[in-house]
């Protein structure tokens, strides 16, 4: 019998893209995938750690399957990804029932315990390079990730990423040109780089290369309608990314800025690298050559010794800016992270209380913000129907806002819809009538 697999992915984008990789990896193998986690011979969770409740949430996952393996012994559990990596060897004592745990960019090494004769628990944790060869299974065939370099050489207090995914490494820029040539071949008309932090993309190559380049040559590629990516750092946000998308067509309107916090000093304390005012210089820089680019954060609310003052300094920082949208989080110290080390004083009252604050104005700002596209006709590529309405299409335009709208077109086309009404959420439309009668 063909046997059977599931994964659970929790975390980021780039987990998400490991597990497609995992999952390529496995029907190679022969393996296929099973609808629910109890039909599954191998149980596979690609998991994070950025923050405590992504832990929590992945236990009560694992305690599941823990009950499942009981009942069927011959099970397979293997426990991939941030969190695997941040705590290594011990998942072996925590949870005894897991047959193999192994770190990001250790996907291929799964292949080798599958096929092996091992009959005892093993562990891969080194940080070696890429899973960027292995085969994939996208969950759509017009849309796909490239992970353009792995790792972060940022020393962010707070955050667990440096220590799960290691130094940054990037990918050659011919290989990942060859890899966009190829994915537009098959069709693919989106593509989203990935990288802890993209635009430091190509400093460790040899010749160096450098993003806004990637950018440029990736644009000249037939069929590849849109580029996006994730996450760029402030600190390296310079004009010629900023040029770069005012000039190519392909690449969106969207830029991530990731904020944290907007208060200098605890900007100095996160070890961002960059003041509230260089931060507010960026935007500014951005607004000046792309009055409309979409800009969305990420925001960190409670970080150690965070004054009320300070944290007013956010509040304003997000009304100025005026974002597009905005991930809010409370802080949560990780291991071995040094922002783990101080005390975190700030109550979990105070962090609620202000986090309302936030989404408040967060909201407001971008629901304001959302105006702009009411009357106007942007191109939308259709990824499915309405998660609310069947009768209504759902897609996404350049600024990756997500529009529902009443129109025929099949997922993967791109096709101009009239914005009708706005939300900080979503934006409703219709297709134009024009592109409904060609059709
Ligand atoms: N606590 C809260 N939020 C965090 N992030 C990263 N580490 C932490 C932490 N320890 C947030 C940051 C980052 C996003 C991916 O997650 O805002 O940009
Ligand atoms: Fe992604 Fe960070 Fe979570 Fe790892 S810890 S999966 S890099 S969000």
């Amino acid at each position: 019998m063909q046997r059977r697999y599931h994964v659970t992915t929790f975390g980021c984008q780039m987990n998400e893209h490991d597990s497609e990789r995992m999952k390529g990896m496995l029907e190679s193998l022969g393996y296929r995938e099973a609808a629910e986690r109890a039909d599954a011979d191998l149980i596979l969770f690609n998991t994070c750690s950025i923050r405590e409740k992504a832990d929590e949430r992945f236990i009560t996952h694992l305690n599941q399957a823990k009950g499942l393996k009981a009942k069927d012994p011959d099970r397979i559990i293997g426990v991939g990804g941030c969190w695997a990596q941040s705590v290594k060897d011990h998942v072996f004592q925590q949870f005894p029932f897991v047959d193999v745990a192994f770190g990001p960019g250790q996907v291929h090494r799964l292949a080798e315990f599958l096929t092996s004769d091992s009959l005892t628990a093993q562990g891969y944790f080194e940080f070696e390079g890429f899973t960027g060869h292995l085969p994939m299974k996208r969950a759509r065939d017009f849309q796909a990730w490239m992970q353009i370099s792995v790792g972060c050489n940022c020393a962010c207090s707070y955050c667990i990423v440096p220590s799960t995914r290691g130094r940054e490494v990037s990918r050659p820029f011919g290989e990942l040109v060859a890899e966009a040539r190829r994915l537009a071949g098959e069709g693919v008309r989106e593509v989203t780089l990935l990288g802890q932090n993209v635009n430091s993309y190509g400093r460790d190559l040899r010749p160096r290369a450098q993003f806004s380049e990637l950018l440029r040559e990736l644009d000249t590629i037939d069929g590849l309608d849109r580029i996006r990516y994730t996450s760029p750092h402030p600190k390296d946000m310079r004009e010629d990314v900023i040029l770069a998308h005012a000039e190519l067509g392909s690449l969106c309107p969207h830029i991530h800025l990731p904020l944290q916090a907007g208060s200098s000093r605890v900007l100095k304390a996160m070890r961002r690298t960059y003041t509230r005012e260089r931060y507010m210089d960026r935007v500014a820089l951005i607004r000046e050559h792309l009055p409309d680019v979409a800009l969305t954060t990420d925001i960190i609310v409670g970080f150690p010794g965070e004054t009320e003052a300070e944290f007013r300094e956010t509040l304003e920082v997000v009304e100025e800016v005026g974002y597009d949208g905005a991930f809010t989080f409370n802080f949560s110290p990780r291991r071995g992270t040094t922002a783990a080390l101080l005390e975190d004083d700030v109550t979990n009252e105070e962090k609620v209380e202000r986090m309302q604050r936030l989404i408040e104005v967060v909201q407001r700002r971008a629901a304001e913000r959302a105006q702009r596209f009411v009357g106007r006709t942007l191109d939308v590529l259709v990824e499915g129907t309405s998660r609310h309405d069947a009768d209504r299409l759902r897609g996404r335009i350049g600024h990756n806002k997500t529009v529902n709208f009443d129109g025929i077109a099949e997922p993967g086309s791109i096709v101009p819809v009239h914005i009708t009404a706005a939300t900080s959420q979503s934006l409703r439309g219709e297709m134009s009538l024009l592109a409904l009668a060609s059709r």
